[in-house]
């Protein structure tokens, strides 16, 4: 299950997520916004990442203006891996090398085309679950933990 939402900035890419979780046979799980009338992002960007932090979801697909703020916020609840993402390079890196369970576009910086690449990329690649890659997510986890990492 994925957890996809959106403001009213993110919301022209919502169908293009949706087709991309369709082709691909995702299930989703729709947090919102459903308009285009203004909306405070964080409630959204919270409302995915508390799914996929809990489990409820695998993964998370949340969409704003630029990808920044409701990526931010996504960031803050403990669990979560958010990359901001507008190139299929860092698309796949942040799955291999840093096991982002969620990715935030943004549907004022991106084409339609180019965020169904960066999805269908970044849906279908594996962590590489290589000892080094493990070792450092676990210490980004750590920094969350308030641990000290050295
Ligand atoms: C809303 O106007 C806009 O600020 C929001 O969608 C997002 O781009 C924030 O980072």
């Amino acid at each position: 299950m994925i957890a996809l939402a959106c403001d009213h900035g993110g919301i022209d890419l919502k169908d293009a997520a949706i087709e991309v979780l369709n082709e691909l046979g995702l299930e989703y799980k729709d947090f919102g916004t459903d308009s285009h009338e203004s909306c405070d992002y964080p409630v959204y960007g919270a409302r995915a990442a508390k799914a996929v932090a809990s489990g409820e979801c695998e993964k998370g697909i949340i969409l704003c203006g630029t990808g920044v703020g409701i990526g931010i916020a996504a960031n803050k609840v403990k669990g979560i891996r958010c990359v901001i993402c507008t190139d299929t390079f860092s698309a796949r890196m942040s799955r291999l090398h840093n096991n982002a369970n969620m990715i935030a576009l943004g549907s004022r910086v991106l084409g339609s085309e180019l965020a169904k690449e960066l999805l269908r990329v970044w849906l279908t690649t594996d962590f590489s679950y290589d000892e080094r890659h493990i070792r450092r997510v676990d210490m980004i986890m750590d920094i969350e933990a308030g641990k000290e990492i050295e």
